[in-house]
């Protein structure tokens, strides 16, 4: 016994002495909790309200960086923005693989790799983004920007006169005719297809892409323990569902009138012809590849009506913001028109409502996972390790925003006016992985909150609230009561 001991110390003392006299050397794994048998440190995350809030707190003990055990899988968290910017910008290309979760394969045909933004990074990858990129990041002044804005325009009138279906003065389920106004959006703009409101496998499917949202927000116990998995089996089924109906959704009702109607001899028509074009012409594309590049970005639009449904909330909850909102409507529109994308420039308070609401809801970056051994600030990081990036501390850390816990925001405007947001405000991320459908966000988000916001007052009861760490509310969500606003508005459209 006093052997071990005394081995123990000699070591101890040894590793201490070595550390103290190389200081050049690599600094080896950073420091983290001891894990726990089999759970590693998982338990430690149960604490508190979102995994992220456990992560702020670790790093109190540990550093900015700290290791940490998931089940056994190996982890980082990086919780500075020094640290941040080095795995996704300067190592960016060391840090392109993605967590390898069950659920990940099961929501893509059994292979995270047909999702883009599960998948490791790859060539094919680089080609999809690529693809995308004229599509679902239109730039300002662009024919593509022009249709969204056409799109966008359009898609409002056939929302509201739902929404003016509903009962006044009542709480009201909005949440489903908000996503099918994004779904439409979605599918218009990318598809040249839209479906009626009533259509029962419309409904059915904004509600599937709705259900998969909501799940892709959520961490589960099988994602680190996969010998749970037998108590997941139900849950798992129900994803394979899910995107099964999906998938013959877009096959049947978008897919197979375009194939038909494609022109090879004329400029694309939308994402769509342009997808289908490049099967053509790029012997590493496949179908597959076509199919789920599509599905993954229509699936877009539920991050966006879950943003509007976050955003109302907080109108709800500080409703001096639905007034400045409304004013900026009323000043640029006269009241004579709904308002459109082209207005946004001239209404800075209603962006940065936006961007407010996205720093308070902090929606997690998917992590990262290391493709090769690399190292962080000095620490080796061996390949494999899956790296969290913790912006929720770069969303509501003291160091980094004045009253971070309150909802303002003008902390976006410049004193002449202008939206500004700081460097450290990366609420899509930054980087190769960086999000693609950020533009699309902020018009089709916009448009929507400002056309309701125009015609109604937007209040509700205690349980309107959105969860900290997180953009998505649950796919059955708080009811708001919508007031129409006296004097009405007059219109002209
Ligand atoms: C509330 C709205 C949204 C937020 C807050 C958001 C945020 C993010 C974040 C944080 C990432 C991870 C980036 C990284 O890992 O470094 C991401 C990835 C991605 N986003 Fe979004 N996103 C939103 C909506 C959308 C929409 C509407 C689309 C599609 C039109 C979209 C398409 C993507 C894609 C394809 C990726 C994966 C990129 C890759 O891994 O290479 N996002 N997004
Ligand atoms: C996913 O893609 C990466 C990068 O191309 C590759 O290394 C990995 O083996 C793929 N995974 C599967 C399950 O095919």
């Amino acid at each position: 016994m006093l052997a071990i001991v005394s081995l123990c110390l000699v070591l101890l003392v040894c590793s201490w002495l070595s550390r103290r006299t190389r200081k050049d050397a690599p600094k080896g794994s950073p420091p983290g909790p001891k894990p726990l048998p089999v759970f590693g440190s998982l338990h430690l995350l149960g604490q508190h309200d979102t995994p992220f809030e456990a992560f702020t707190a670790l790093s109190k003990t540990y550093g900015d960086i700290f290791s940490i055990s998931l089940g056994t899988t190996p982890c980082v968290v990086v919780n500075n923005f020094d640290l941040i910017k080095e795995v996704l910008i300067t190592k960016g290309g060391d840090f392109g693989g993605r967590p390898d979760f069950l659920r990940f394969h099961k929501l893509f045909g059994g292979d995270r790799n047909n999702s883009l933004a599960l998948c490791d990074w790859s060539e094919l990858q680089k080609t999809r983004r690529s693809i995308a990129r004229t599509y679902c990041s239109p730039r300002f002044t662009s024919l593509q920007f022009d249709s969204v804005n056409r799109v966008g325009a359009e898609e409002v009138n056939t929302f509201l006169a739902e929404i003016q279906k509903l009962p006044i003065n009542t709480p009201v389920d909005i949440k489903p005719i908000v996503l099918k106004a994004c779904a439409n959006m979605f599918t218009q703009y990318m598809c040249s297809t839209s479906f009626s409101y009533n259509d029962k496998e419309f409904q059915k499917i904004v509600r599937y892409f709705d259900e998969i949202f909501w799940e892709i927000n959520q961490g589960y116990a099988v994602d680190f323990l996969p010998w749970l998995l037998p108590f997941y089996h139900g849950h798992m089924n129900k994803l394979t569902k899910w995107s099964t109906e999906i998938r013959q959704f877009i096959l049947s009702r978008i897919i197979d009138n375009h194939r038909a109607t494609l022109d090879f001899n004329s400029p694309p028509r939308d994402f769509t012809d342009a997808l289908l074009m490049h099967l053509e012409e790029d012997p590493n594309m496949n179908w597959e590849h076509i199919i789920f590049e599509l599905e993954d970005f229509i699936g877009g639009h539920s991050a966006i009506g879950n943003l509007v449904m976050v955003t109302l909330a907080a109108i709800v909850k500080y409703p001096e913001v639905g007034d400045s909102i409304r004013k900026e409507i009323d000043a640029v529109t006269g009241n004579m028109r709904g308002p459109n994308l082209f207005d946004k420039a001239a209404m800075p308070y209603t962006e940065s409502v936006l961007w407010e609401t996205l720093r308070k809801a902090s929606s997690p970056i998917v992590p990262h996972v290391a493709s090769v051994d690399t190292e962080i600030c000095g620490f080796s990081i061996p390949k494999g390790t899956m790296v969290f990036i913790n912006n929720y501390e770069l969303n509501v850390g003291k160091e980094y925003w004045n009253k971070p816990d309150e909802f303002l925001p003008e902390r976006f405007l410049s004193p002449a006016g202008n939206v500004v947001k700081p460097t450290h405000f990366i609420p899509f991320s930054t980087g190769k992985r960086t999000c693609i459908g950020q533009r699309l966000v902020q018009c089709f988000s916009f448009v929507i909150l400002a056309t309701l916001l125009q015609k109604f007052d937007v209040s509700g009861g205690d349980d309107v609230a959105a969860r900290p760490g997180c953009v998505a509310v649950p796919p059955d969500c708080f009811k708001l009561i919508l007031t129409p606003r006296n004097p009405p508005v007059i219109s002209s459209d």
